[in-house]
């Protein structure tokens, strides 16, 4: 039974433009993807949005729409490409250079699709990310020149390519770390310094300021700082905009918000978590850079702090000695490796250890995230949510979050907000878990 109204959400009408910043494995993975599922040639899995179901009222009620039924998400053949990539490689070479989806079976077959996709010049400055070079650049005197030119682009985009609405995904590659700053305190100080050229605003700032400043809501997909400072989050709000990031949560990070929850749970202690990986994409290489490796080691560090509260467990969780690594090793491609060694302990203090080893494949796990941000997103802003969606911290590494609230990992928690904010979206009773209704019927 519904318990208020919901919102109003502007219905789903016309054609939705999905803007990826970076055409590379993650990207191609997703868009060959999507075109592959709407050919009726494969399942969207990994997807909440196309996949998942939604429990509403009592478990008598049995009502589980599918989510995608529930709330008006935007349909699969509504979804328009395009992308910005400092490499002038099409959709359908840069998918052949990942090595990620099966040449013949997944990709010949959309071939013309794909080479219809040609990047859009970049706002690219190679300080920002050591190991790439890029030939389809934007010039420009300022870092402002280059906000201008992006937001044509935009603002070209939705007339050639006829769509209603339009959101932005950073799947580019992870820029050097960089900490917030005075040039990111106020949308004045951020436009002056783009007019100065300070190094403190990163290219994946430009986007994201040109994305607010077309009514275009931001979502980043990397560990960058990106639109998580101040000056873009109020510009966000005043804007009426959704944005969030950071960091697809995929492979090892989601293991490891499973596992710490459950450990917590069960108040055992940990020693230390030691996690490695080997990869070969280019996202290995870039990651191969001590200064993208920064900005990557910080997003992936800080999940067990926030999820194990040494503070309040200092005998469980005081001494954690917690290490990662990510090794470049070109033979794996993108089918990465992702070992754990977990040393835990129980009853009076016995240590137990736990090894977890995942062959996953990075972008097959990082599509379906894309899919699902575009497609939230893009609900959220007609809905009227604005700033920081972190009922979508879910999909993320590293949350942002209202200032002064701390980030929530736990996987399961972020999956319960997710779906109650659903519910509460559209009028739907809250799911509390307890239950008692059930016993005590008198
Ligand atoms: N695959 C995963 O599981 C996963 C998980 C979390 C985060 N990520 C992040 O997603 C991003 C994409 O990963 P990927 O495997 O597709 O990497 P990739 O190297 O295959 O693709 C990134 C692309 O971004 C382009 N690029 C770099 N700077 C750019 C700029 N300023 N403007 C436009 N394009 C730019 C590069 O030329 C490249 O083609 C990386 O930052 C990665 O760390 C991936």
């Amino acid at each position: 039974m519904a318990v208020e109204a919901g919102r109003d959400i502007a219905p789903a009408t016309g054609k939705l433009g999905v803007m990826l910043v970076g055409l590379g494995a993650v990207s191609t993975t997703f868009i060959a993807g999507v075109e592959t599922v709407r050919r009726g040639r494969g399942l969207a899995i990994g997807s909440l949005s196309q996949m998942g179901t939604i429990r509403l009222g009592k478990r008598t009620e049995k009502r589980s729409p599918k989510i995608r039924e529930f709330v008006p998400l935007a349909d699969l053949k509504d979804l328009v490409f395009t992308a910005w990539d400092p490499i002038p490689d099409d959709a359908y070479t840069a998918a052949v250079k990942a090595g990620v989806l099966d040449r013949h079976e997944h990709l010949e077959p959309i071939k013309d699709f794909l080479q219809g996709i040609k990047p859009l010049p970049a706002a690219f400055d190679q300080y920002y990310v050591k190991r790439l070079q890029g030939t389809n650049v934007k010039r420009g005197k300022t870092k402002r020149e280059l906000a201008e030119q992006l937001r044509e682009d935009i603002r070209s985009f939705r007339k050639t390519a006829g769509v209603s609405r339009v959101v932005i995904v950073w799947c580019a590659s992870t820029e050097v770390f960089i900490t917030p700053g005075p040039a990111h305190q106020s949308l004045a100080v951020f436009e002056k310094a783009m007019e100065q050229n300070d190094p403190a605003i990163a290219p994946s700032m430009l986007y994201a300021y040109a994305a607010l400043m077309e009514n275009v809501p931001f979502a980043n997909g990397a560990p960058n700082l990106t639109v998580d400072v101040p000056a873009l989050e109020r510009l966000a709000e005043e804007r009426r905009l959704p944005i969030g990031g950071k960091d697809f949560k995929t492979g090892q990070t989601m293991m490891k918000t499973v596992l710490a929850p459950a450990f917590k749970a069960r108040m055992l202690g940990l020693a230390g978590w030691y996690s490695t990986n080997i990869l070969g994409n280019r996202d290995g290489e870039v990651l191969d850079d001590p200064e993208s490796f920064k900005t990557k080691e910080e997003s992936k560090l800080g999940v067990l702090e926030y999820i194990l509260q040494p503070d309040q467990y200092p005998e469980l969780y005081g001494n954690v000695f917690h290490k990662v690594r990510i090794n470049y090793y070109p033979p794996r491609g993108d089918n990465k490796e992702g070992w754990d060694n977990i040393d835990i302990f129980g009853w009076l203090g016995y240590p137990m250890q736990i090894k977890v080893d995942f062959l996953c494949r990075d972008s097959i796990l990082a599509a379906p995230i894309v899919l699902d941000l575009a497609l939230f997103f893009d609900l959220a802003q007609r809905a009227r949510l604005s700033g920081i969606q972190e009922w979508l911290s879910f999909y993320f590494k590293s949350p942002q979050t209202a200032p002064g609230l701390y980030p929530e990992h736990d996987l399961f928690i972020q999956q319960t907000k997710l779906k109650n904010t659903l519910r509460w979206l559209m009028g739907e009773d809250q799911i509390t878990h307890l239950g008692i209704e059930y016993y005590e019927k008198a």
